[in-house]
């Protein structure tokens, strides 16, 4: 776990307000009776990966079966459609076996949540793109994986790549027949498999790894849902955007379904909001730091965003990244100030929010920039998602060339 010092950790959690941050010299303790499973024990999570997964996905790259596959998956989008003819047979049993839902998925609990990210879905992409999104480059397991992997070398297709992923699962139909979220997860699991074999293969990995563990155990998934799913649940009940409980439940579900289609274990999956948010406090926190992959991760993504910004001034991005994730966070990841656009931030946007959430009558006069900020994410996700251009997930078959 990193060298934060204690005081560090517990500032950044109350920042991030994911508050309750650990010492991180303190080991795992999270019971799994707080889980899905609610089974009394407590299990290192960053001991387990994918028993179910990663030997076939690796002998399907030793035997260069691949691309083939690859090729085969182009046809297979929905979650109705039928598995693709031409598999290698072990992919077809494997996939017969993994394409559904957990036994304890609630249709009911999915339906409201879909409902629920259409409602609030710009605050969504927002916090998605500029908080987990930058959140992920402080992340440094993740950062240095994604820097050296395939997609590290092309970060554009990349967040394409991902943007398909939250696209998916933000649609209103996506654990339905008609939906691709299933689908798209099931690629993804075979994407990490791909990865946990290739990257102990690319020197440069190799050298900034330091324990020379495997990439992507279900610790780090569990890290990355945290950054993810507790990150904007947390900001969401921070900036006083009114949710039902019935509501909270359920965009909790989507997470819980969507961790278990990406291969965690039900013991690990946790059962409440309370529990995710303890377990974040062991999980994430405590791990934050800079990598100088990380930096380059995030200039590049935040050049991404800025791109497609209608206008705004880069100032307003990064000033809002680190607005939402805190300046220690800004700071490691050297993004410049503009002391202007901070003020404007502090002030205006809860204004807009209690404005937008029909908590005050008045309209601040910074509307309009704020409007532009959330247009200007949605627009990028959404065109990912509805665009000719549209990105799927493919399974790498090598690392980052350089
Ligand atoms: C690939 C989502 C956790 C590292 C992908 C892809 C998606 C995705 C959609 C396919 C897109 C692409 O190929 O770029 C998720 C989600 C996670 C998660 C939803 C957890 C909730 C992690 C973690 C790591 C990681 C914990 C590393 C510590 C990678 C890497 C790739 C990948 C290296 C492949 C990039 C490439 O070579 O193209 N992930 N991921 N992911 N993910 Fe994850």
């Amino acid at each position: 776990m990193g060298n934060l010092s204690r005081r560090r950790v517990l500032t950044l959690g109350a920042a991030l307000g994911l508050v309750g941050a650990v010492d991180p010299s303190r080991a795992w303790a999270w019971s799994s009776s707080n889980s899905i499973a609610a089974v009394d024990r407590v299990t290192d999570p960053w001991d387990v990966w994918d028993d179910a997964t990663d030997p076939l996905v690796a002998s399907l790259l030793k035997n260069g079966q691949i691309p083939a596959v690859n090729t085969a998956f182009d046809s297979w989008v929905k979650n109705s459609d039928a598995l693709p003819g031409g598999l290698p047979a072990e992919l077809t049993t494997y996939l017969q076996q993994h394409n559904a839902l957990p036994s304890w998925a609630d249709q009911k609990k999915l339906k409201l949540g879909a409902q629920f990210n259409k409602r609030l879905g710009t605050y969504m992409f927002l916090l998605y793109g500029l908080g987990s999104g930058i959140m992920s480059t402080v992340i440094p397991r993740e950062a240095r994986n994604v820097y050296y992997s395939a997609g590290g070398a092309d970060m554009k297709s990349r967040a394409a790549k991902t943007f398909t992923y939250g696209y998916d699962l933000a649609a209103i139909d996506a654990f339905e027949p008609t939906g691709h979220f299933v689908v798209t997860s099931n690629k993804t699991r075979l994407t990490h498999a791909a990865v946990r074999h290739l990257l102990p293969q690319s020197p440069a990995w190799r050298a900034v790894t330091d324990d020379g563990a495997r990439p992507i155990s279900n610790g780090d998934i569990l890290v990355t849902f945290h950054s993810l799913g507790t990150f904007v649940y947390t900001k969401l009940k921070s900036w006083g955007i009114r949710m039902s409980v019935a509501e909270e439940e359920a965009y909790l579900h989507q997470w819980q379904v969507g961790l278990h289609l990406l291969g965690v274990r039900d013991d690990f999956i946790p059962a409440s909001w309370a529990a995710a948010k303890q377990q974040s406090s062991y999980a994430l926190t405590p791990i934050m730091g800079p990598t100088p992959e990380g930096i380059k991760l995030a200039e590049i993504l935040l050049g991404l965003v800025s791109e497609v910004d209608r206008g705004l001034t880069k100032g307003i991005l990064n000033e809002f990244t680190r607005y939402v994730l805190s300046d220690k966070v800004g700071d490691w990841l050297k993004l410049p100030r503009d002391y202007a656009a901070r003020g404007l931030i502090q002030t205006g946007w809860p204004a807009f929010v209690a404005f937008k959430e029909g908590l005050t009558p008045v309209m601040p006069n910074t509307f309009a920039t704020f409007d532009q900020l959330l247009r200007g994410i949605a627009m990028l996700f959404l065109n990912n998602g509805t665009s000719p251009t549209y990105t799927p997930i493919t399974i790498p078959t090598g690392n980052r060339p350089n």
